[in-house]
């Protein structure tokens, strides 16, 4: 049994999240926790709201409420969808804990103590209008690098290159849309990037495993251009964590915050914290997770994300816990997914287009959405959610594949030989064929799984929906019944088993049919086992069972039509 440390980049309190930023991270993180769970290991699963800087502050601006307020309400709110989509974290926790604001404070006074940070008098824009500073997505403009002429302050969404907003070319603010702005002189602290570039650079060299998506991020903003530059950590805000050194003040910068990339991914950690607090644990129950020193070398720790999130976590991140010159784990391996678009567009959270997880959850239940998500994620290219791919694939994979198998299976049984497990007959060459397929298959399942191709292990699943259906069409039931009952009892007895191996097998893509079909079979036990034919033989004769309500229905053209105009435009 291993320990498995897994994190999902921390969504932003700024509203509901849209389909394509659950499959770039939170989604595909789930699914690699329940199955290292169902696989036997410790597991700690770890997501929050990431709720400061100007994100959060100009939401709450637009929603009209206090920004304590809005945080603790959209907290809610995202909680709940992420229930709603059965993300099973072990905590949900929030940046502007206590924990955090702590953690976040003792890794900046590790870092001034070890000559990792540096004051500088730096040029930042102001806006006359606005009467104030305008940090990072308080500007907007056009990227230096790529052209997009979007570009916030933080980060060019297009391109991912991180930005300061002085780069942007033609800049406007964000609040008023301003563009009276000048260059005025504050003080602000920066983390001396540059002085750990070699030790970053070995780093991410020795990590030869890791999706090319992730390398090539981390080294192009390592050595393009001038290379990893220092990073300003502090920010002009009323929102964020105070300024400290530890549990110090730090002289001049009173009234300002850490910067929100700098306590964010920090909250990984502050969130396993808050997770030992909820759950009445000791400091030691956290920190065997993340402190090497503490019994966290057996850990392997596993980062998804977006592409946009992979410098922050290649770079930053790995600088603030190298530069502490503590024990902190560092991340073992990063998967990065890319962009999912939206019929023929971007999703976007700015612009509401798309369909974001509180709308999907209104028209159809999870299992349908993470199937769909999962089965396309965004890996070795962009990928793109169009109404009639969607249909096509649930109607199909979901509702003709596995779910006519169960059913069939299930109302052919009771029809014939009752509300129990046959006991007539022996499983022969047909059988035999099957359970080497299956178990050909089943293994190729689990090094997908375990290397986390996720587009890839949702194939081999469907293959193995699919060599049940062909089995059975095969083996033919229905025809053998009226010649031999006996072995048409055998192949009844095969496909309700089957159908407790599939429960198990597609726990981590679709819990809630998988639960649906444990519980009609009347079963408990989950164990995976490598053992197709042992498992075929798992429910006994006379084991009672009954057919589940049906698992998936398929959605109509007219359903289909309507889903794309309403989600199609604009949500106000
Ligand atoms: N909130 C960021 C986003 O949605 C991700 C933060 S990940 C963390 O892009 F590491 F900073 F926590
Ligand atoms: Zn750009």
């Amino acid at each position: 049994m291993a320990r498995i440390l897994i994190t999902s980049a921390i969504p932003y309190i700024n509203g509901i999240k849209h389909l394509g930023n659950l499959v770039g991270s939170q989604l595909p993180a789930d699914l690699f926790a329940r199955y290292m769970r169902a696989r036997g290991h410790e597991v700690m699963f770890i997501c929050a709201t990431d709720e400061h800087g100007t994100p959060a502050e100009l939401a709450a601006a637009k929603a009209g409420k206090p920004v304590e307020d809005y945080c603790a309400e959209m907290h809610t709110v995202q909680a709940d969808l992420a229930k709603g989509f059965r993300l099973s974290f072990d905590h949900f926790g929030r940046s502007s804990s206590e924990r955090n604001r702590k953690l976040t404070q003792h890794f900046a006074g590790k870092l001034a103590e070890n000559g990792y940070i540096e004051e500088r008098a730096e040029r930042q824009v102001y806006s006359i209008d606005d009467g104030r500073f305008l940090p990072d997505r308080y500007i907007e403009g056009t990227c230096p690098n790529c052209g997009y002429d979007r570009a916030r302050g933080d980060q060019c969404e297009n391109c991912t290159k991180q930005l300061d907003p002085t780069d942007l070319i033609n800049p406007r603010s964000a609040i008023s849309g301003s563009t009276n702005l000048e260059v005025r002189e504050t003080k602000h602290l920066y983390l001396r990037q540059r002085a750990l570039k070699d030790r970053i650079a070995a780093w991410i060299d020795s990590k030869t495993d890791w999706p090319i998506l992730t390398t090539s991020i981390a080294k192009k903003w390592l050595n393009d251009g001038d290379g990893l530059q220092d990073r300003g950590i502090t920010r002009d805000l009323y929102w964020g964590v105070p300024v400290m050194k530890g549990d110090q003040p730090w002289p001049g910068m009173e009234g300002k915050v850490f910067y929100v990339w700098f306590d964010a991914p920090i909250e990984y950690i502050a969130a396993t914290a808050e997770w030992a607090d909820k759950n009445g644990l000791d400091d030691a129950a956290w920190q065997r997770w993340w402190r090497n020193d503490k019994g966290a070398e057996d850990v392997t720790y596993y980062e998804f994300m977006g592409k946009d999130n992979v410098p922050f976590h290649t770079l930053s991140f790995p600088a603030t816990i190298l530069g502490s010159g503590e024990p902190w784990k560092l991340v073992d391996y990063l998967k990065s997914f890319n962009y999912l678009n939206y019929d023929g567009g971007q999703f976007s959270t700015s612009q509401g287009r798309g369909v974001f997880m509180d709308q999907a959850l209104s028209i159809l239940p999870a299992d349908y959405w993470r199937w769909w998500l999962l089965s396309h994620a965004p890996e070795s290219s962009d990928s793109e959610f169009t109404w009639e791919n969607f249909q096509a694939s649930v109607n199909k994979d979901l509702a003709d594949v596995l779910g006519n198998f169960v059913s069939r299976v299930t109302k052919f049984a009771v029809s014939k030989f009752g509300n129990a497990v046959p006991a007539g007959g022996d499983y022969g060459p047909q059988e035999q064929a099957l359970i080497e397929e299956l178990t050909g298959r089943i293994r190729d399942y689990e090094s997908f799984m375990q290397a986390m191709e996720v587009r890839k292990a949702a194939t081999e699943l469907r293959a193995i929906w699919v060599a049940g259906n062909e089995y059975l069409q095969a083996a033919a039931p229905w025809s053998a019944v009226k010649t031999d009952p006996a072995r048409a009892e055998a192949i009844i007895r095969l496909g309700l088993n089957l159908i407790r191996l599939y429960a198990i097998l597609s726990q981590p893509f679709i819990p809630d049919a998988a639960q649906a079909m444990m519980s009609a079979l009347g079963s408990q036990d989950h164990t995976w086992s490598a053992d197709v034919a042992q498992a075929l033989d798992a429910l006994p004769a006379g084991h009672g069972f009954a057919v589940p309500e049906n698992l998936f229905r398929k959605i109509t053209d007219e359903e289909r039509a309507d889903w794309q105009t309403r989600f199609g435009g604009i949500r106000s």
